[in-house]
């Protein structure tokens, strides 16, 4: 069988446009049953242009039923990024308490204005829709919030703060994030601003996200701040560093710990790997769900307009659940697929030991889909100076290398041996690497493979890679390396997806 580029690319179980360009993620809210995301889309060609919000909606995350556009671009500028959020109270009075309105902000993007040398042709816009996402009137008094004389003003993320019971938007705004608050959604005052001396920096602050979030198992509230960065990403390009601290209702304040582990390793990064940019959260899911929801742009600005697929270009990553867990004192991220994902499973083989004492075949195409796997193990007798080396293969040469670097301290993924990747010297150039940043001697690895993308998560979550890959020919097997000394894989669970 051979199959056209199209959809030898096209991911099985990952958003993508069904033709276009898509980059960030924006505006996504969850309300009666449905998941909308919108996303920065060009539908005239495959590389970035004028900006609209595209517009899918779902009733698990995982199936995706493209809409209509919902905003194009207009005098104003370009439809930048931003979010979107249930008005359940009318505070906006955009609609009523009966049918509330739901009111996005965006950054409109003058590139006029810009060409013509101003400094100020980014502002904050705000549209509603009365008919649940489906169609959108963009506000007559536009903009909400002016520039205030910076080049890089844009990606307004608001929330309702039910602590301190307001609006707020925050906004990256050159190399820091300004947070502004609001009781109706269209008055808007400059609270404070976060940012300018910590983290990563060198690039503009771009989609920012800011949210409450409990530790796990415990009562402790913190809030986290998501700030996207491109270039300036650990393995170049754009990624996505976070901080964990307090907020007061007008000022986010890293906590002291935090400090430290920036002091350690100058930033913390959702995802470590190439591919998730831009990644904000869910508005609007139910207090008794309760579960931070984000989804990532899955590709990288150093390449995103080259990767050899034709009709369309991009895909989401897989929607993931945020937690914040406190580990001996320090604050981490840890991120997973949404749990609804199992209900796509069709196929289960379980494995109880792999003992590693020669190269292995994990599992192939003689049993399942290689192209649509969720697949987790432990493992274990992890020695200090160890390589652990895992390969997505097929029969013509395509070996994507994983693994654990013992020695180095680093996860790694290398798509150096993947057919596709001359259309960029930095796809593929450098290995890309990870911190190990706890001691173990066993480690859990969950793999989600989608047939031209690769999410790893390791120990639970607490570091996450994210790749995609250009193979000439479907993958045909996924097989671990032998070392000096023998491994095991333990409790090895392969899902296939339907
Ligand atoms: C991030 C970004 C945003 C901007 C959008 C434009 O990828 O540069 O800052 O709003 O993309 O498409």
């Amino acid at each position: 069988l051979i199959l056209s580029n199209e959809e030898l690319y096209r991911p099985n179980f990952h958003f993508t446009p069904k033709s276009g360009w898509m980059n960030d993620p924006n505006g996504m809210f969850f309300y009666k049953g449905l998941y909308h995301l919108f996303y920065q889309y060009y539908p005239d060609d495959t590389v970035w242009g004028p900006m609209h919000w595209g517009h899918a909606t779902s009733k698990d995350m995982i199936t995706w039923n493209e809409q209509k556009i919902a905003l194009y671009p207009d005098a104003k500028g370009y439809i930048f990024s931003g979010s979107a959020v249930v008005d359940r109270n009318n505070t906006s009075g955009l609609g009523s308490l009966q049918n509330p309105p739901i009111v996005a902000m965006y950054t409109n993007h003058d590139a006029q204005s810009e060409k013509d040398g101003n400094m100020d042709y980014q502002t904050q816009a705000i549209a509603y829709s009365l008919d649940e996402g489906m169609t959108w009137t963009k506000y007559s008094k536009n903009p909400v919030i002016k520039n205030p004389n910076l080049k890089h003003f844009r990606d307004p993320k608001m929330i309702w703060d039910e602590i301190h019971k307001q609006w707020i938007v925050v906004i990256a705004a050159d190399i820091e994030t300004k947070i502004y608050r609001s009781s109706n959604l269209i008055d808007w005052e400059f609270a404070s601003a976060f940012g300018k001396d910590l983290g990563v920096h060198g690039a503009p602050w771009e989609c920012p996200d800011f949210f409450p979030i409990k530790v796990e198992g415990t009562d402790e509230l913190k809030w986290v701040l998501l700030q996207s960065i491109n270039p300036g990403g650990p393995n170049g390009g754009s990624a996505t560093q976070y901080f964990v601290g307090d907020f007061d209702g007008k000022t986010f304040s890293v906590d002291n710990s935090f400090l430290n582990d920036l002091k350690e390793f100058q930033a913390l990064w959702i995802d470590y790997g190439k591919d998730n940019y831009a990644g904000v959260t869910w508005s609007n899911i139910p207090d008794k769900d309760g579960r931070k929801l984000f989804i990532g742009w899955m590709s990288n600005w150093q390449y995103a307009s080259k990767v050899p697929t034709k009709a369309w270009r991009s895909a989401m990553t897989i929607p993931r659940e945020l937690k914040l867990i406190k580990n001996e004192g320090h604050y981490r991220i840890v991120s997973l697929p949404v749990k609804e994902l199992d209900k796509y499973i069709s196929k289960t083989l379980q494995k109880d030991k792999i003992v590693v004492n020669e190269n292995q075949i994990i599992v192939d195409n003689s049993t399942v889909d290689m192209s649509k796997l969720d697949i987790s193990f432990t493992v274990t007798d992890i020695k200090a100076n160890g390589n652990y080396d895992f390969v997505l293969s097929n029969n013509q040469n395509n070996a994507l290398h994983f693994g654990i670097n013992k020695k180095e301290n680093s996860f790694y993924i290398d798509r150096k041996k993947v057919s596709q990747h001359s259309f960029s010297d930095d796809f593929a150039k450098k290995i890309s690497t990870a911190p190990i940043t706890t001691d173990f001697s066993s480690i859990q690895v969950r793999l989600i493979i989608d047939k031209t993308s690769i999410e790893i998560f390791y120990d639970n979550g607490t570091t996450v890679m994210t790749e995609i890959f250009f193979p000439d020919f479907p993958m045909e097997s996924l097989s671990v390396v032998k070392t000096n000394s023998i491994f095991e894989l333990n409790n090895v669970i392969i899902n296939q997806f339907k």
